[in-house]
């Protein structure tokens, strides 16, 4: 036989080794597939699990100057009813020297885009800082919530006014359902 019969003998060979190879590759790639399937679907998030993704909140029996913590998604979320005295100072340091520079409209902004009720500021209460839950302190020096880990004041709209925090504290995303309910989620 010569040279160049066996050199083809030989390619003949390493294309179809080649071909076992990948077909093999592939039924073992269908295999894993099937196997992994069933624990890919149970990642998926049964229904009661989405419907908890959400949170309806009531606000008719939240008075003014009060607020309500609820828990959305596991975290949670701070419902203020503020007073004028809360939105007029809200209002007014829109154009302070602020670190996170936002006015106090564009925080009550709901999810769909509508604008907000000046009177009802949902928030995440998680200090932007290191995520400590912060108070609210009434005549703190900013008027709004306070944490006590090291330090960071936020005014009546959830603004950093001083402290370690690097932002403001998070809107969470909201709508009104009705006049005196929201959903959150
Ligand atoms: S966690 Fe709030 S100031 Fe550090």
């Amino acid at each position: 036989m010569s040279a160049a019969t066996n050199q083809a003998h030989a390619g003949e060979e390493g294309t179809r080794r080649d071909f076992i190879y990948i077909a093999a590759g592939a039924a073992a790639a269908v295999g894993a597939a099937a196997t992994i399937w069933p624990f890919i679907d149970q990642m998926n998030p049964a229904a009661d699990t989405l419907a908890l993704s959400t949170t309806e909140v009531d606000l008719s029996a939240v008075v003014v100057g009060q607020q309500i913590k609820v828990m959305w998604q596991g975290k949670p979320v701070f419902v203020r009813h503020r007073t004028a005295a809360e939105i007029a100072a809200a209002q007014r340091d829109d154009y302070a020297n602020l670190k996170d520079p936002q006015h106090d409209a564009e925080r009550l902004l709901q999810e769909n885009g509508q604008p907000g009720k000046a009177e009802w500021l949902i928030l995440q209460a998680s200090c932007t800082h290191l995520g400590c839950v912060p108070t609210f302190v009434t005549g703190s020096s900013y008027g709004g919530w306070f944490c006590p880990c090291h330090g960071s004041d936020y005014d009546t709209s959830g603004r950093i006014r001083r402290g370690p925090a690097p932002r403001n504290l998070d809107v969470a995303p909201y709508v009104f359902v009705t006049d005196t309910s929201i959903r959150i989620g």
